[in-house]
């Protein structure tokens, strides 16, 4: 073989190896590219299970983080809420039904606070979860009290029995250590929502029921918390008592907790506003007047001297910050009602009637089933025991073990 007719062959062996190689490349690289591509729409689609505009109350926007590791989300803070159901809302019956125009929210966290009214709140959200099937995130195990949060995660009870495990919907158990952003990012879509009572009566209630009069040995006095209050003798364990709860309940940096608290719930209730506070809620999670009738175990409170003005200005001096808080969500929840998208007074009225008429119905027991009245009137202990029983058995396909879910520890 001559040189030119070698050189002419090894060339064209060669462009033939160089091709080959091309269309390697230019395979692994569609490939590659297919793959991004997938990845990035999935990361854009897969949070946003139902369409923005139809998600009632407060508007949440998803925020696509970029490192597609972690998905912050932002609110857009609103006062008012949104139109989101139509305009068929004048006949009464309407009210047992499904509000139109909007679907069921079933996602909430409920960050319980102490002495405010709050487990009447969270069993009427256990019963929600019950008969709406949700998943609640229970403590582990679920017979414990406390929801433990660590700065990293939740520790809730898993159900690893099961590979098709939805996902959470929701907390109403007692948190402790609420952490914000911990909980944000393991039920993104939540709402936020918590309770808060006039700091000074909350004061007044804690004092006695975790028995500080008698610590103190003040149970015979006629007015052991003025003499607890003024007396000098007691000064110095002043302190220990009249403390501020809302810093403890919420995870807030001072300096600015006014504006986190605003950023971090979608809606603050108000005690003294209790069913005005669930209008408003069930206004916000597109539900029905049904799933937030309640029933409150009225606390037996023992005979207690009315607290003066003097009483009133020492303890609001201590517990400034918790009044400013209240005081500001009292009037966010004023504007709410003012903003209401319809009748609220209209609103308010009727479920006022469907709250006397379930009470009436089930202490006579003739007009409701008995197993609704039997749920009504189960404190959060025993919501959250048959949550645990319905939700084991549901994804383990096991017999639940009973065990006991008594209130172990009062606080
Ligand atoms: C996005 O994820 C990264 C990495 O985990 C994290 O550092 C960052 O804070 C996240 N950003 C948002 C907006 O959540
Ligand atoms: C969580 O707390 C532990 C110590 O309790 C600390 O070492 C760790 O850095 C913290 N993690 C975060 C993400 O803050
Ligand atoms: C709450 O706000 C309303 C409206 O501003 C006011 O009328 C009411 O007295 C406030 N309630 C309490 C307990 O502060
Ligand atoms: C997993 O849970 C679903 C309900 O979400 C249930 O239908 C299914 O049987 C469970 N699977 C197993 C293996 O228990
Ligand atoms: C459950 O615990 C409570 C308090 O710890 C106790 O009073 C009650 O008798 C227990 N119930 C059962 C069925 O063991």
């Amino acid at each position: 073989m001559s040189d030119w007719r070698y050189f002419i062959i090894r060339n064209m062996y060669l462009h033939s190896q160089v091709s080959v190689m091309m269309k390697k490349v230019v395979i692994i690289s569609l490939v590659l590219v297919c793959c991004l591509m997938c990845l990035y729409y999935y990361e854009l689609t897969h949070v946003d299970m139902e369409p923005v505009n139809k998600e009632p109350g407060r508007l949440m926007t998803y925020k696509q983080n970029r490192s597609g590791v972690e998905l912050g989300f932002t609110y857009t803070v609103e006062e008012s809420i949104p139109t989101h159901r139509g305009s068929d809302y004048n006949s009464l019956h309407v009210s047992s039904t499904k509000p139109e125009g909007c679907t069921p929210y079933n996602y909430f966290i409920f960050r319980k606070t102490a002495k405010t009214g709050s487990s009447t709140v969270a069993a009427l959200l256990y019963r929600y979860g019950f008969y709406h099937d949700l998943v609640a995130a229970l403590p582990d195990p679920p017979s414990k009290m406390m929801l433990h949060v660590t700065n990293v995660t939740v520790l809730t009870t898993k159900y690893d029995c099961n590979h098709t495990f939805p996902g959470y919907n929701y907390i109403a158990s007692h948190i402790l250590d609420y952490n914000y952003n911990v909980l944000k990012d393991f039920i993104p879509k939540a709402k936020f929502i918590t309770i808060l009572r006039s700091p000074i009566d909350t004061f007044e209630s804690k004092f006695y029921f975790t028995n500080n009069h008698i610590k103190y040995g003040l149970q015979n006095q006629i007015n052991p918390l003025e003499i607890f209050l003024f007396n000098s003798a007691y000064q110095k364990y002043i302190n220990t008592v009249l403390v501020s709860r809302v810093s403890t309940w919420f995870d807030l940096t001072s300096g600015h907790e006014l504006l986190e608290m605003e950023k971090q719930f979608d809606l603050v209730m108000i005690t003294e506003y209790m069913d005005e506070s669930l209008v408003l809620l069930k206004k916000m999670m597109c539900w029905t007047f049904d799933d937030v009738i309640y029933h409150s175990n009225k606390v037996s409170d023992i005979q207690r001297q009315p607290m003066t003005a003097e009483m009133k200005q020492k303890i609001g001096t201590t517990l400034a910050l918790d009044i400013e808080l209240y005081e500001y969500f009292n009037s966010t929840l004023w504007s709410k009602i003012q903003n209401y998208d319809g009748d609220f007074d209209r609103d308010l009225s009727l479920f006022r009637q469907k709250l006397y008429e379930s009470t009436d119905g089930c202490r006579g027991k003739l007009k409701y089933e008995e197993e609704y009245c039997d749920l009504l009137t189960l404190d959060v202990c025993d919501l959250r025991r048959v949550n645990a029983k319905k939700q084991y058995e549901k994804f383990c396909r096991k017999k639940f073990k009973s065990v006991n879910f008594s209130q172990q520890k009062k606080y």
